[in-house]
């Protein structure tokens, strides 16, 4: 085999330039099916967390009290009496408001932002390329250097944020072990617990939070604990994608649980007191 040269018309004028083919794709694998069962996946999650976040029901079971995490902090007088575990700052609301409307935009946009979900979306929503070797739709490319997608650039401030609610979750996790019977543990707590330690995975290993543990050194030698951490947290880091998907589902089965033990559609299980 000999090497493509300038001979073939590769040169630096044609490699700017994308190759004429008739067909949109060589591949004859199922390169649709990864971004198709992505699509699905994140739209799925969209649609469940939108509907709950508005519904204003079955979010605070007083008798356990287990929190959804859709609904906290849940700081307006409209939360019923004992979800607000930082006090109720906030008058009331409208219908229309979700009752978390301080920490909903933030934690949105975090996700929004990740360069995990960027990858997913840009590949699935965008088709910017759906795939390799599979040609996207769009004329041009101007990657993230402009406006609208510039703006991912504020992902590092989110994750400032997030940080903070992903506090705000596990002292909500642990309020749950005193319910209205006293200390106890139920079922209900050890899905709490479960979604907040997948919420600390996903948090710690953001890229961003890679940045902010070993960023800007010079030498990591002369910063051993900082080097420490950063290497705690890059090991987080590579399972990053799983721990997307992960805590979009601990966060549903979370939720969904507490919707159905506050309307007591199901009986929380009890394993203490
Ligand atoms: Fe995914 Fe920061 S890169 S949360």
């Amino acid at each position: 085999q000999r090497t493509m040269g300038p001979e073939d018309g590769v040169g630096k004028q044609s490699v700017r330039t994308r190759v004429a083919l008739p067909q949109r794709t060589l591949r004859t694998d199922r390169w649709w099916l990864p971004p198709l069962l992505t699509t699905l996946g994140l739209a799925a999650f969209v649609v469940y967390a939108t509907i709950r976040s508005f519904m204003r029901e079955g979010y605070w079971d007083a008798e356990n009290h287990y929190l959804t995490p859709f609904y906290s902090p849940c700081l307006s007088t409209s939360c019923v009496p004992g979800s607000s575990h930082f006090g109720t700052p906030i008058g009331e609301l409208p219908e229309f408001i979700p009752l978390a409307f301080l920490s909903l935009p933030f934690l949105l946009g975090f996700r929004l932002t990740c360069y995990y979900y960027r990858k997913a979306y840009y590949r699935s929503v965008w088709f910017a390329p759906p795939a390799c070797a599979v040609t996207e739709p769009h004329a041009r490319y101007t990657g993230e250097t402009r406006l609208p997608l510039i703006v991912q650039n504020v992902h590092r401030y989110f994750f400032y944020v997030a940080l903070s609610i992903t506090l705000i979750n596990t002292y909500d996790a642990i309020v749950a072990f005193g319910g209205e019977r006293g200390l106890g543990i139920g079922l209900g707590n050890v899905i709490l617990l479960g979604n907040v330690v997948m919420l600390w995975c996903y948090t710690l290993s953001c890229h961003s939070c890679r940045h902010v543990t070993g960023g800007r050194l010079k030498h990591f030698s002369k910063n051993p604990v900082r080097y420490w951490i950063w290497t705690q947290v890059s090991k987080l880091n590579v399972r990053h994608m799983q721990f997307a998907w992960i805590t979009l589902g601990t966060l549903v089965l979370t939720d969904l649980y507490v919707w159905l033990v506050s309307t007591q559609t199901i009986p929380d299980l009890r394993f203490v007191n």
